[in-house]
């Protein structure tokens, strides 16, 4: 055949991708081609809105660097990152549930001592919080030896590596204890709109969604005999958590992060002024699962 109308064309197209030798290919693009003809004949898509689609794309990858990839931030705000981590990461029962990663990990945080404090007070100041949290197998048994990567943003939203010139801050790699513990000094996160200065902040704007994520910190989360765990903790109250630009939050990942009284902290320290606390759980996903 030589000619196709706007409904014989879809399985011709289907059938020109059914060479090679790789099944897997061949299946996602049959249902890519199958889905994206539906949508075009759906919407009756103009030839202006091609052209505005093309355009948009263009410029998302011209956007693209080492260091700001508006491709995954198109798929964030599209909740597709958080379809994808959904169904390639299930949790077992009694583990936590993962949620995206985000453009602001950094693969060599610094090394840092338990009990140590990872705000360097860069940042006009900030809420001491001192974080205790344990990793343990699902049924609740520490697993010790394991890496736990932390990172999060400042006082004002902004995490150490958006401040030019500034140091690596609020971040850090820990190893966890025999008890599974990593406990630490920081400082309370807050709420921040993300990179909007691009096509994705365009689209967000165009549509009347605000491009702001509920304060968390995140946590990557690595031991031997378990899937590596991807994940935050949301702080409880904040005005952003039913409209996470991202749709990263999820019930089990809220915690009240609850204020405390000046006076002597779990470490032994003296806190002259009020401090928050973040204590939580865990629970990593062993790989072989029965
Ligand atoms: C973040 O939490 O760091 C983040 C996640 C997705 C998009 C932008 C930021
Ligand atoms: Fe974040």
């Amino acid at each position: 055949m030589r000619e196709f109308d706007e409904h014989s064309i879809t399985t011709e197209v289907i059938d020109r991708f059914a060479g090679g030798s790789n099944a897997r290919l061949r299946s996602v693009l049959t249902a890519l081609v199958r889905h994206m003809h539906d949508f075009v004949r759906e919407v009756e898509l103009t030839e202006a809105e091609w052209v505005t689609a093309i355009q948009f794309l263009t410029r998302t990858g011209q956007m693209c660097d080492d260091v700001r990839q508006e491709f995954i931030l198109l798929s964030d705000v599209f909740g597709v990152s958080t379809l994808v981590d959904a169904i390639n990461n299930r949790p077992a029962p009694g583990a936590t549930q993962s949620t995206v990663l985000g453009p602001f990990f950094v693969e060599e945080a610094p090394p840092a001592e338990q009990g140590s404090n990872i705000d360097p007070g860069d940042n006009n100041g900030g809420v001491p919080l001192y974080v205790d949290v344990t990793v343990t197998d699902p049924a609740g048994q520490p697993i010790a030896g394991a890496t736990v990567d932390v990172w999060h943003s400042d006082a004002e939203g902004f995490y150490d590596v958006q401040r030019e010139g500034a140091g690596l801050a609020r971040r850090a790699r820990f190893t966890t204890t025999a008890d599974g513990g990593v406990r630490f000094w920081t400082t309370m996160p807050a709420s921040y709109p993300i990179p909007d200065d691009g096509p994705v902040g365009q689209l967000l704007n165009a549509t009347g969604r605000h491009p702001w994520r509920p304060a968390h910190v995140h946590f990557m989360i690595e031991a031997p005999g378990f899937r590596h765990l991807v994940t935050h903790v949301f702080v409880d109250g904040d005005r952003y958590l039913d409209s996470d630009a991202v749709f990263g939050v999820k019930e089990m990942l809220i915690d009240g992060f609850p204020e405390q009284p000046p006076g002597t902290a779990p470490d032994g320290s003296t806190q002259p002024a009020p401090w928050h606390v973040l204590r939580y759980r865990f629970g990593l996903t062993p790989t072989a699962r029965g």
